[in-house]
């Protein structure tokens, strides 16, 4: 039965250019299952756009003296073409910003308003940086600082880079503003929090247990362990650019930018219904609960999709559906590094620019990070071009037009006597098609490219045994070879079918060339034996295929052309000098230091915090799941306590027992691989740069506070 769906990508920030790390994470995959529900007649809402709002945005475009409208125009702009070129398709491209997309700004305020009502927003008043220089309130990233948490020197006011946690600004280690430099003075100003440990004990633990076994198992894992730690989040900021706060008063405040741009999806959507003059359409969409809705987005995004969004949609009480699934990517890297436009780390567009989109396209699919992060590599690129595309399937299509051409005056045989071989041929059809469909079903774009690689095969394997080169030539053999052209166009006919939603180009040139234009791509069809089966006179054959120069200049009709091995050398050596030139670069940036330096002055308050304590160790053990780790009982006088310490490389346990130590005690427990760690030991690396233990004093004894 057909089914109302909604596919979402994630809306990606109008402040740069996005790379193939973003088109494989959240685009591709989200275009290729948009294509593939709707060849299974399934009725189906493709939406995104730009997201248009928040610090990353209004700090740059201060930082280059451009108005935020214009700033984020030509991103939106920038981003929409590099999709289109990739072949995405959505049924709507807009934005956040109100001149793109005037539905935004009420909806997202009615988000807000019903959020109120509903009793999930919290209102808080606190101490905030505010610059006295500009006279205004310097939220998230413009405060930097080092990380009060792992010592990191430039760390943003809400996240830090190095250790990735969630900070709060006040906490920051000599905190400066980012745009002049200057100290920030504490003001108090008052937020909105959205109660995510409200939606969480009330519904949103139970709704996403009953997800379990149904989400990619990277999302599933993600999203439990976030569920541990959650609390009040503040949705509203002290900003000149975003939404406005509706409510009195809160002038110069606007929503935060997580809070408005999953919003975004349905303003967008509404913006859509609305200029096609069907506006009930959208809350027809959005509210019926028979509607499955996916978000496609990238590792990053998969709290704000799997928690806040949630919490947000149904928080609001007007009967919003909630997401069917959240098939997030894990990262895709670029030959061992991020991709990083402006340091060069990235595939120069003149590189692949006369590789096809369909190509880039199957081979983006086929190096996915479906659950575990995954690489670009040249080498890899080649092979799925060359050996997949061109070789394999390209090499079958090909053969076959050309033999028609060559041998059958260009008509495409009628079907003759099928043999087993035939049938297994076709069967094999059938079974591509099914795992097809059982894979994009579940994601998994890669096996579904190899699914459709390994009928490649057979069908190259059919072709050379059948060899309908030496029967075509006596008077007996003739009619086998007919058959057996005929079945190959079958094969023909059947790719041009399962590609489709990989390759959309690729399956109109296939149904083209066997005399099929037009035809709509379904995977029913596959293996079926065809319903008209006499001959296909005067079929376009090769002359649909597109037409290459090749290396010796001469013009030539293929599906697909290989990539040459110079480019390949030429890229790799590109980036061979690239990385000498980086990692010099961070070498000379960073001289070998002689000593650890001094860390960052602290009051004797934040030293005297520390507890630490004389102990002994009492037992000690291999950690059943950690080579460097030990699992020890240490005495404390008052108590024992098990503490997890890395130093297994200096240790045996045996050896451990009865020693003397210097435990914290006062710090959060931690589980290490599994096993709860209550405390610390103190050490120092030896000369070997192994870890050695601290011992106090033998007349200290255990229990004794140490200062
Ligand atoms: N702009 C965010 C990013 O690129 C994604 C926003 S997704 C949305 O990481 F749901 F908030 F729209
Ligand atoms: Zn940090």
């Amino acid at each position: 039965m057909a089914e109302k769906i909604i596919v979402t990508s994630a809306l990606p920030y109008a402040n740069g250019p996005i790379h193939f790390g973003h088109v494989v994470g959240a685009y591709l995959p989200a275009d290729v299952y948009v294509r593939y529900r709707r060849m299974c007649g399934d009725d189906v809402h493709f939406v995104c756009g730009t997201d248009e709002h928040g610090v990353a945005i209004t700090l740059k475009a201060e930082r280059e003296g451009t108005p935020y409208e214009a700033y984020v125009d030509h991103w939106h702009t920038t981003i929409d073409d590099t999709l289109r070129r990739m072949g995405i398709e959505f049924d709507v491209f807009s934005g956040t910003s109100h001149h793109r997309n005037p539905h935004h700004r009420a909806l997202a305020q009615q988000f807000f308003l019903d959020l109120q009502a509903e009793g999930y927003l919290l209102e808080k008043t606190e101490e905030q940086f505010f610059s006295e220089a500009l006279g205004r309130f310097l939220p998230d990233r413009y405060v930097t600082g080092t990380c009060y948490l792992c010592g990191h020197e430039n760390a943003r006011g809400d996240e830090c880079p190095a250790c990735g946690k969630y900070l709060d600004a006040r906490q920051l280690i000599d905190p400066k503003c980012s745009l002049d430099g200057s100290t920030p003075v504490l003001r108090e100003t008052t937020h909105w929090y959205l109660d995510l440990g409200r939606a969480r004990d009330e519904w949103l633990r139970a709704w996403i247990e009953s997800k379990r076994g149904q989400w990619k198992p990277n999302v599933e894992n993600f999203v439990l362990a976030d569920l541990e730690d959650l609390r009040a989040r503040p949705i509203t900021r002290d900003l000149p650019w975003g939404v406005p706060v509706p409510v009195d008063g809160a002038d110069g405040k606007v929503l935060y930018v997580w809070f408005d741009a999953p919003i975004g999806y349905l303003s967008i959507s509404r913006q859509y219904w609305t200029d096609r003059g069907q506006p009930e359409r959208f809350e027809e969409l959005w509210k019926d609960p028979a509607t499955k809705l996916f978000h496609f987005i990238g590792k990053d995004n998969i709290t704000f999709h799997a928690v806040v969004f949630p919490t947000i949609l149904r928080g609001a009480g007007k009967g919003w559906i909630l997401p069917e699934n959240v098939p997030a990517n894990e990262f895709f890297n670029f030959e061992g590094r991020k991709f990083n436009t402006s340091s060069g780390w990235m595939i120069p567009d003149e590189a692949i620019a006369d590789v096809p989109v369909d190509a880039l396209r199957y081979a983006l699919c086929t190096m996915m990070p479906e659950t575990a992060d995954s690489d670009w590599t040249w080498t890899e690129f080649q092979a799925r071009i060359n050996g997949d595309l061109a070789d394999n399937l390209g090499n079958f299509v090909s053969r076959t037009l050309r033999f028609i051409e060559r041998f059958f005056d260009g008509e495409v045989p009628a079907c003759g006597a099928e043999t087993a071989a035939d049938g297994a041929l076709y069967a094999a059809a059938e079974r591509a098609a099914a795992e097809v469909r059982e894979h994009l079903s579940a994601f998994r774009f890669r096996r579904a490219c190899q699914a459709v690689m390994a009928l490649g095969h057979e069908c190259n394997r059919y072709y050379d045994t059948e060899a309908p080169w030496t029967s075509v030539k006596t008077e007996d053999g003739r009619p086998r070879a007919a058959q057996v052209m005929r079945v190959c166009v079958e094969m023909i006919r059947a790719f041009a079918h399962l590609v489709a939603p990989v390759m959309p180009t690729t399956s109109a040139t296939l149904f083209a060339s066997i005399g099929a234009a037009g035809t709509a791509p379904s995977l029913d069809a596959v293996g079926a034996r065809p319903t008209e089966p006499g001959a296909i006179p005067g079929a376009p054959l090769t002359s649909c295929l597109p037409r290459f120069t090749d290396a010796r200049g001469q013009e030539k009709a293929a599906l697909f052309t290989k990539f040459p091995d110079q480019r390949v050398a030429a890229e790799e050596e590109r980036l061979r000098t690239l990385r000498e030139h980086m990692e010099a670069e961070t070498q000379s940036e960073t001289p070998e230091p002689t000593h650890d330096p001094v860390a960052t002055t602290i009051e004797f308050d934040t030293f005297a915090a520390v507890d630490m304590r004389a102990g002994t160790i009492r037992r000690a053990e291999s950690h059943p799941k950690a080579d460097r780790l030990l699992v020890l009982e240490v005495d404390l006088g008052f108590e024992t306590r098990t503490i997890v310490s890395g130093i297994a490389a200096s240790y045996a346990p045996e050896e451990l027992v009865g020693r003397r130590v210097v435990a914290v005690t006062n710090l959060a427990p931690r589980r290490l691989r599994g096993i709860d760690s209550n405390g610390m030991l103190m050490a120092g690396d030896g000369d070997d740069g192994k870890p050695r233990l601290i011992a106090p004093d033998p007349a200290t004894p255990d229990g004794t506070r140490l200062s």
